[in-house]
C-alpha cells in the first residue's frame, strides 16, 4: 500500500520523506488556507520534496473555471495531480485531463455509485472518506470495502482507491486489509502507526540489560 501525506506542513513531509514514509502528498484548500501560504508557492515546494503525486485541489465549481486552475496548478510541476470535487463538473474536468495524461484525484468521494462514475471519468486516483463518514454514523469502511468489490469486478478500470480521511491507526489497517492502493495520513497517525507500548517496555528491558555488561558496541 502506498501512504500519501496530508498536510501542507514542510517539515513534516521533509521528515517523513526521508524516513521513506510518504509516497505522495495531497492537500486541500482547507489545509493550505491552515498554512497561511500562497497555493502555487508551497504546491511548488512540496513538489520539490516528493517526486510522488502531489494533490492539488481546484476551488472553481464549475467546468470552465476548473480547467483554467487545473491547468494553472498543472504548470507548477510535473508531478502536480489535479484534484476535483465528485460533482458533474468535476468528473467532465476529470475526464478533460486525464485524457491528455494529467494526473486526477476526484475528491469529496461518499458512495460507491460516486466511486464507479470517477473510474468511468478515468480518475487516476478516487478518495473515499472514510473518516467523515464515521463522524455521521456511517460505516466509512464499508464503503472502502464495496468500492474494491465494484473495482475488482471490472479490472480493466485503472482507477487507485485513496482512502482519505483517516483518524487513527486501525483505518489504515483495514483499508490495507481490504487491498486499498493508497490512504493518506496526517503526519499524526503516521507517528503513532510507529507506536507499541511492547516495543517501549521491550527496548528499556534491553538496554538495562545491556547496561549491566559494561560493554560498547563501538
Ligand atoms: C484528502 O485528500 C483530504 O484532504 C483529507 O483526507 C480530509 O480529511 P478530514 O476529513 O480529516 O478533513
Amino acid at each position: 500500500m502506498k501512504f500519501f501525506v496530508d498536510t501542507a506542513d514542510i517539515a513534516d513531509i521533509k521528515a517523513l520523506t526521508e524516513a521513506g514514509m510518504v509516497d505522495g502528498v495531497t492537500t486541500n484548500p482547507s489545509i493550505i488556507a491552515k498554512s497561511g501560504r500562497k497555493m502555487a508557492e508551497v504546491i511548488a515546494e512540496i513538489c520539490a520534496i516528493t517526486p510522488g503525486p502531489v494533490s492539488a485541489e481546484v476551488t472553481a465549481t464549475d467546468f470552465e473555471g476548473m480547467l483554467a486552475e487545473g491547468k494553472f496548478l498543472r504548470d507548477i510541476a510535473k508531478n502536480v495531480c489535479i484534484k476535483v470535487p465528485l460533482t458533474e463538473a468535476g468528473l467532465r474536468a476529470c475526464k478533460a485531463f486525464t485524457s491528455e495524461g494529467t494526473l486526477v484525484n476526484v475528491t469529496l468521494c461518499f458512495s460507491p455509485a460516486q466511486a464507479l462514475l470517477a473510474a468511468k471519468a478515468g480518475a487516476s486516483f478516487v478518495s473515499p472518506f472514510v473518516g467523515r463518514l464515521d463522524d455521521i454514523a456511517q460505516d466509512g469502511m464499508k464503503l472502502i470495502a464495496d468500492i474494491m468489490t465494484i473495482y475488482r469486478n471490472y479490472p480493466n478500470l485503472r482507477t487507485e482507491v485513496l482512502v482519505a480521511s483517516i483518524r487513527h491507526p486501525i483505518h489504515l489497517v483495514e483499508a490495507a486489509k481490504l487491498g486499498a492502493h493508497v490512504s493518506t495520513l496526517p503526519p499524526s497517525v503516521i507517528r503513532q502507526l510507529y507506536r507499541h507500548p511492547l516495543t517501549d517496555r521491550g527496548l528499556e528491558a534491553f538496554l538495562a540489560d545491556w547496561k549491566k555488561t559494561g560493554q560498547s558496541i563501538l
